[in-house]
């Protein structure tokens, strides 16, 4: 009998919150991992407890994705030592908590090129591989935000919506290849990602039937990339939200959308 053949899976973001917990889900799996973050003592403690609890083989690259040559970088490291990627979970993002107009422009340079542009360089290098190999599974972790109005001045539902919009695309591409998309949307969900916007305590300050926890969005959200799923949304009240968005009246949703980030901060001041 032959060795099952072993594959691999590229996790951006994997130092912390969802990323991690796809990273664990896919060592469960028997996946060979890359994982990718800025911060490395956090990528080698992810990585040391998932080679000593699944036993799988476990790489880590520090990056930061605010960097356009990052991923070509990535794809070298791994080209040099001859590994495949088989998965590719584009998941590394984050919120600005200021307004386009109050952001300095490096640092909205910085956030376009991660949350915009480096998982579609991933996608550009890393697909073609898998389209030649016949199998591949890529996850875009986008959010239920795709599908709401921007709060004033903010950046991250248009982000997040052309993500959702270019995956669906990709899938399309894909059919019939052994390669699928799947846009994950999340609601809010329990991670490092609000306390990073400056709001530590926002998950006490909110019913608890609006979150969800990092490892329900990756459970159901690689379910859904094993069926093709061109969107996931996450959760029962995630999915009703995103119903409701799509036939109340964009002034009306735009009413009940916080105003900003800001807003949602001084709120809780108060
Ligand atoms: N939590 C939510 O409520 C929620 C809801 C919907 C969608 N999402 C989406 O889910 C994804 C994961 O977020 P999360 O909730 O797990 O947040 P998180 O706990 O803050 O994790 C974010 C991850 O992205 C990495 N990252 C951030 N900036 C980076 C950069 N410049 N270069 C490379 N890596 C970077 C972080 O690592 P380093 O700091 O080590 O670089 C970290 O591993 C994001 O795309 C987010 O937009 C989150």
């Amino acid at each position: 009998m032959t060795e099952p053949e072993r594959r691999t899976a590229l996790v951006t973001g994997a130092s912390a919150g969802i990323g991690e917990v796809f990273a664990e889900h896919l060592a469960a799996r028997g996946f060979d991992l890359v994982l990718t973050a800025r911060r490395l003592d956090a990528l080698r403690q992810v990585a040391e407890r998932l080679q000593d609890e699944h036993g799988v083989g476990c790489r880590v690259i520090p990056a930061d994705l605010g960097e356009p040559e990052s991923p070509r970088r990535i794809l070298y490291e791994l080209a040099r030592d001859e590994v495949d990627v088989d998965v590719l979970v584009n998941n590394a993002g984050y919120g600005l908590p200021d307004t386009l107009i109050e952001t300095e422009w490096p640092t909205v340079q910085a956030f376009m090129e991660v949350m915009a542009v480096s998982w579609l360089h991933f996608i550009r290098l890393f697909a073609p591989p898998m389209l030649e190999r016949g199998w591949g599974r890529i996850v875009n972790v986008a959010s239920l935000a795709a599908f709401a109005p921007e709060p004033q001045g903010s950046l991250y539902s248009g982000v997040k919506s052309q993500m959702v919009t270019t995956s669906r695309g990709l899938r399309r591409q894909f059919l019939g290849t052994g390669v699928h998309c799947t846009a994950v949307c999340p609601g809010f969900t329990h991670s490092e990602f609000h306390a990073r916007l400056g709001m530590p305590d926002i998950a006490s300050r909110m019913p608890r039937w609006m979150w969800q926890s990092a490892e329900q969005v990756v459970d159901e959200g690689w379910r859904g990339c094993e069926r093709n799923r061109p969107v996931v949304v996450t959760g029962v009240t995630n999915k009703l939200i995103r119903g409701l968005l799509a036939v109340v009246p964009t002034r009306i949703a735009e009413a009940m959308t916080p105003k900003s980030i800001n807003d949602i901060r001084t709120r809780r001041a108060t």
